[in-house]
């Protein structure tokens, strides 16, 4: 069992797991689980004499601290790949490959409380390090995480939508077609423009294609100096969403 809450002290907000035995926090100290697990959230109690706080996390909170294996999705591609989905409340969503599960854990929360995430993993370092990071969320029982390969001879799953983060989507097209519901998106995440040529070229009767780069421009918010940041990430990944009318 896991128990994840904010944990508010002197005002910054740390991840921690109630139902641990010990928690560790860098900076402040380590003390037994059982010293915050009754409090009331919101109610200000005394720890270690500090002021403390118990609140609800937020996804962020989860995404921030995530054990890392392969690179992850990152909020401005996730936020519009949720969007372009069309999944909702009980929607079902098969997903490859997990990897480090950032994805993932946006689209149960896009399908809580009662849907489902199918997710693939093909390798097991990756697969391990997902199921690490799934066990964080309270979404983790909406989500079956399988540790093999998505191929095009994988059994049909009936899903709503259909979400691809691997190097070859073009390979899970004909199976895509298979499995979505009739008006349901394939949304594939790559990072290369050879890429996006090998699965335009699979999407053949497919509609409403779209290709979109999502540029973010983050601002310094020293009140005095309001401006862009001087660095930017200049390029994440291509997302291409299709769907399919049968
Ligand atoms: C870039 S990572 C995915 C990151 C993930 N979207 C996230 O936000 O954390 C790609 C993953 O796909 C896995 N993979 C590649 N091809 C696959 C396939 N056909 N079936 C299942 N997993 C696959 C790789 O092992 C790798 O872990």
């Amino acid at each position: 069992m896991s128990n994840w809450n904010l944990l508010i002290i002197n005002g910054s907000a740390h991840l921690v797991d109630l139902d641990s035995e010990i928690i560790e926090i860098s900076g402040f100290g380590r003390f037994p689980g059982e010293a915050v697990r009754g409090q009331k959230l919101g109610s200000a109690f005394d720890l270690l004499g500090e002021k403390c706080l118990i609140a609800r996390y937020a996804l962020s909170d989860v995404q921030s601290n995530l054990k890392r294996g392969p690179q992850i999705v990152l909020p401005k591609d996730i936020a519009w790949m949720i969007y372009k989905s069309g999944l909702a409340t009980g929607g079902t969503v098969v997903e490859a490959g997990c990897g480090s599960a950032a994805l993932t854990l946006a689209l149960a929360q896009a399908v809580a409380p009662n849907g489902k995430v199918i997710t693939f993993e093909n390798n097991p370092r990756h697969f391990k390090i997902a199921e690490k990071n799934l066990e964080m969320s309270p979404w983790k029982d909406l989500v079956e995480i399988r540790s093999s390969e998505l191929e095009d001879k994988t059994k049909e799953i009936e899903a709503d939508a259909i979400v691809l983060d691997l190097p070859n989507p073009n390979e899970i097209i004909e199976w895509s077609k298979r499995s979505l519901r009739v008006g349901g998106f394939m949304l594939s995440y790559v990072p290369t423009v050879n890429q996006v040529e090998n699965l335009l070229v699979s999407l053949e009767g497919w509609k409403e294609i779209e290709i979109v780069e999502i540029i973010q421009r983050d601002w310094q918010s020293k009140s005095n100096a309001l401006r862009p940041k001087t660095n930017m990430l200049g390029h994440t990944g291509f997302i291409i969403s299709a769907r399919w009318n049968g």
